[in-house]
This record gives C-alpha cells, structure tokens and sequence, in this order.
C-alpha cells in the first residue's frame, strides 16, 4: 500500500523554461537607444561570418524590424499567436542580407496583451526553433515589462544597450538588476551605443560598471562600443541594412568588431 506521500504528486511542477544558448536578446531598458538597428546589424554581421542566422521580432509592442528593412513579410507571429502558422512556417528568408526573419505582427495590432501562458509557450518554441539555427538574435522591446522579461530568460546571452544619456544609463541599470535577481548568472553585455568616440564610450561603460559592480556585485563585460554615425540613420530612412548601404561607415565597423569579438572570444 503506498501513502499519500509516497504517491507521485500530480501537483504541477514549477515551470522549467526552455533555454536557448544561442539565443542573443537585445535589450535596453529605455526605448530609442537602436536596439532595432542594431540587432538586424548584429544578425548581418554574423550572417557575413557565414553563421545561419535567424532575427526575431520579440517586440511585441511595437514590432518594426520589418519597417526598418523595408520588408512586407506575408506570414508574422500574429498568425503564430492565432495559432494559424507554428513559428517554422511564419519565419520568412531576406536573401539580400542572408538570414531568416520572424517579422513582429505588421499592421496596426499589437501582441503586448497575449497571456503570460501563451508568451512562454512561444519563447519555448523559439528555444526549439533555435536548434535549426547558429545564432537567433531577438529584439526586444523597452522597458522591463513580462514580455521582454520572458525572452531575456530565455537567452544565453543578453546584450544591454545603452546610450551616454544619464536616463540610458539608469534604465540600463534597472534592467540589469531586475534581470539579475529573476536569473542570477545570466550572461549580460553592455553595448555603448551612439557614442562620441571609443574612449568616451568606454568610460559611459565605466560608469555603468561601477554601479553593477558597487549594489549588485556582478561584472558584465563591455560587448563593443559602437560610435554615433549620421550613415545610421541614413540607411534606416532608406530601410536598407547599413551593412549594404554605407558597409565601411564607423558604426558598421563597430558592430562588426563586435562580432569578431563575440565569435573569437579568446582574440
Ligand atoms: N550609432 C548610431 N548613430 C546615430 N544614430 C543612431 C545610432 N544608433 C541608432 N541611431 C538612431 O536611433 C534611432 C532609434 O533606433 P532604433 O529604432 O533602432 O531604437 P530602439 O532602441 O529599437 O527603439 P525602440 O525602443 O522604440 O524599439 C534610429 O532611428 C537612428 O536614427
Ligand atoms: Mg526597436
């Protein structure tokens, strides 16, 4: 006869989220700051280091990497949520930059609202979707609300952007420590964005540094500094990757030493 307690517990276990090594999140904190640009350059440039290469949309606000590249992708993760298409299906190829796509909703709704249950599921999804791809890049929506929460656990690196603007620096922080106390350990990386130079760069870096490592006695490396450069903008007018557009331009250079620094971490 077994007891009670010698019966397997049919009470459901907390959940066990899905981890995705090769999944690169890019969060922020404050909005503005280029995580967009940057993760459609980052996913660029590593599709030029020959990697397969996938760029979700995990902004589910408002999703615009689609904008950005000029793209009108037929399929999106609106028709994932409504259970029409799984992620495979909705994942669309953008040859002219050699890596695969999963847009955010296009159009005017938004995907902010989905239930937590539904959100974890397609974070599960994407970790299992990752396994057919070298490097899955996510952009993240600002702010540290449940949606980008979620993704972040979910990635084996998070890179925090960061601008030199004290309120950048702040939401940056915020976001490390909210990130920190939910997953200790999590591999996060700081990427100064639009900055004067390198070396003011590497000091905004410094700063932030101090405080992760003063209250929150972690360490989060510098990922690369990548300079303010008008061609930046220039080709987000012209929704064209910059990587194509201006690829010798100062901040296409930095994200690409970022890249080589992320592949060759020994270098
Ligand atoms: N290195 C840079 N040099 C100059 N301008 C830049 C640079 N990086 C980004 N920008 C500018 O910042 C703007 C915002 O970029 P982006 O939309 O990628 O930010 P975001 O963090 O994704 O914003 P959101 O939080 O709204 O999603 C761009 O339109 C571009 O003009
Ligand atoms: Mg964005």
């Amino acid at each position: 006869m077994t007891t009670a307690s010698e019966a397997p517990s049919l009470a459901p276990r907390p959940a066990q989220r899905l981890r995705g090594k090769n999944l690169i999140a890019v969060a922020s904190g404050k909005g503005g700051v280029g995580k967009t640009w940057f993760a459609i350059t980052l996913s660029h440039a590593l599709a030029r280091a020959g990697r397969k290469v996938l760029l979700f949309d995990g902004d589910l606000g408002l999703a615009n990497v689609d904008i950005q590249l000029g793209l009108m992708p037929k399929t999106d993760l609106g028709s994932v949520v409504a259970g029409r298409l799984t992620l495979n299906q909705a994942t669309v190829n953008f040859p002219e930059a050699g890596f695969d796509i999963l847009a955010g909703r296009s159009g005017s709704g938004t995907l902010a609202n989905i239930p937590l249950s539904r959100l974890q599921m397609l974070g599960d999804d994407l970790v299992v979707l990752s396994g057919g791809y070298d490097k899955v890049v996510v952009d993240l929506g600002a702010g540290v609300e449940k949606t980008t929460r979620n993704f972040a656990q979910q990635a084996g690196t998070i890179m925090v952007v960061t601008t030199d603007e004290p309120t950048s620096l702040t939401d940056a922080y915020a976001f490390i420590k909210v990130t920190h106390m939910e997953r200790p350990g999590s591999d996060m990386r700081i990427v100064v964005n639009m900055a004067n130079s390198t070396r003011e760069g590497e000091r905004i870096y410094n700063t932030l540094l101090k405080a992760c490592e003063g209250f929150l006695k972690i360490s989060p490396p510098l990922a690369g500094v990548i300079r303010r450069d008008l061609k930046v903008r220039e080709a987000i007018r012209n929704q064209t990757p910059i990587l194509i557009r201006s690829p010798n331009s100062e901040a296409a250079a930095d994200v690409e030493a970022i890249v080589e620094r992320l592949l060759n971490p020994a270098r």
